[in-house]
């Protein structure tokens, strides 16, 4: 198959399913959807788990067993439109990508079989446990300064751009090997990107959006070129060393591509997770005395944030053939919304779904990742992060505390989701 463009501009638009339930209102942009998507979505998923969204043109799917189906069945359900802008681009941003230069290709998410696995078997080895074990003391340290920032400033402090916003973007450029002497311009370059797609950016935001993409592409190309001529111990190296090696088996194009997506699926993401984590364990005072207490068993509490309070709600599909889902007849063409928050909300497979509960001896079997060949490829790392976070904020802030009153503000997003302010306070 050929190289094809990171992001592709869809007009085509499949009928309703015949026999398929339609809803006429349906948009996770709405306000309701937007405050509470498992709430929005749980009557669907008891009534008409399958649905035909009319006002966005695609299907969607909320129970745990159809969407991991659809995950699993790769060539009947492709990935190549999960790139794609949901909205489309206003001309004068389309512009500024349209130059000769700008040319990222397909390598993951997009990407479909048999290339898909050759380049995934090569980034994944980039996520060895020797990589984490050299990041975590560096995510550490970087938490710890965040904190001595945030307590030197005195409560309430604002946690997203506190914390949650700067230590996600700092990590994954450490891990592609970026100087950290860049990184105010590329943390500038990079936010917002997840308004571009899956947003609902006005014109003006989607043109600044699209110069950081332009200029930050312009920066990987230029920084793989630098670790070419002088490779250090870093993931960026070792995908040149691989390159290098054996130019099939991973094209210099693929690396500058890999370098460019990964800090935009691995950067606003965990900011998300880790706001969210923040309002579900702070919401109940019980469950973040417990791990105040008793740090082991962070890990499962980080499991159950990704379950409960997802920074992913959903992900998109597209039938590359007639098809069925839960005996529903899909035609060819057929863009699907998976709704991993409804589905991760599922009675069939979580006792009292709507519960937060950090005991949950099932909590890890959320779809927050994904399933199948994409599975998420930073999930390691978003994990390591989240209990790095966890285990700094619970020993060195036992008496953190949401402040009151406050409610939460979410950016309208078809996919994720965190809040856009997190007041906290603490004693003393
Ligand atoms: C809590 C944080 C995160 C969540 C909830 C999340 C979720 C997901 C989901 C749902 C997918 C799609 C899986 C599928 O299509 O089956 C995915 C794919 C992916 N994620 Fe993540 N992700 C997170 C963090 C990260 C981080 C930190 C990175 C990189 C450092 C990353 C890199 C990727 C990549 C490269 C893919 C595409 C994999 C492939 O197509 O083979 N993600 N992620």
């Amino acid at each position: 198959m050929a190289d094809k463009p990171y992001h592709r501009i869809r007009t085509e638009r499949a009928p309703a399913p015949e026999g398929c339930p339609v809803d006429h209102a349906f948009t996770p942009f709405s306000k309701t959807y937007m405050d509470d998507p498992y709430a929005a979505l749980a009557a669907k998923r008891h009534d008409t788990p399958v649905f035909y969204a009319e006002a966005l043109g695609y299907l969607v799917v909320t129970r745990m067993e159809d969407v991991a189906e659809v995950f699993r069945n790769p060539a009947v359900f492709s990935s190549e439109n999960v790139q794609d802008p949901v909205l489309p681009i206003c001309p004068a941003a389309a512009a500024k990508l349209a130059v000769d230069d700008y040319s990222p290709i397909a390598v993951m998410s997009n990407r479909q079989p048999p290339e898909h696995a050759r380049i995934r078997k090569h980034a994944l080895a980039g996520f060895s446990a020797r990589r984490l074990r050299i990041l975590a003391p560096i995510i550490r340290q970087r938490c710890n300064a965040l904190v001595d920032a945030m307590l030197a400033g005195g409560a309430p402090a604002e946690f997203v751009t506190g914390l949650a916003h700067p230590l996600p973007g700092e990590t994954i450029f450490r891990f592609i090997g970026f100087p950290d002497t860049d990184d105010r311009m590329l943390k500038e370059w990079t936010t917002d990107r997840l308004a571009f797609t899956w947003g609902q950016a006005s014109d003006t935001e989607q043109e600044t959006i699209a110069e950081g993409m332009l200029a930050y592409w312009r920066y990987c190309v230029e920084f793989v070129k630098t670790r070419h001529a002088d490779p250090q111990d870093d993931f960026t190296s070792e995908l040149l060393a691989i390159h290098d090696a054996d130019p099939d088996a991973l094209a210099y194009r693929e690396v500058e591509s890999i370098v460019y997506g990964l800090s935009f699926a691995g950067h606003g993401i965990v900011s998300n997770m880790l706001g969210n984590g923040l309002i579900s364990l702070l919401s109940d005072r019980t469950q973040w005395d417990e791990l105040c207490a008793d740090p082991t068993k962070i890990a499962n509490a980080v499991e159950e944030i990704l379950r409960f309070n997802s920074p992913q709600t959903s992900w998109r599909r597209v039938a590359t053939q007639d098809c069925e889902i839960a005996g529903y007849k899909i035609p060819a063409g057929t863009q699907i919304f998976l709704s991993l928050g409804a589905a991760n909300h599922d009675e069939a497979l979580f006792d009292n779904p709507e519960t937060f509960d950090i005991h949950r001896d099932n909590a890890r079997k959320h779809i927050a990742f994904g399933q199948g060949i994409h599975f998420c490829l930073g999930s390691r790392l978003a994990v390591l992060e989240a209990q790095i976070v966890l285990e700094v904020l619970t020993k060195r802030l036992p008496s953190l505390a949401l402040v009151p009153g406050q409610k939460f503000d979410y950016v309208p997003n078809f996919t994720f989701r965190g809040p856009k302010e997190l007041w906290l306070t603490w004693d003393g």
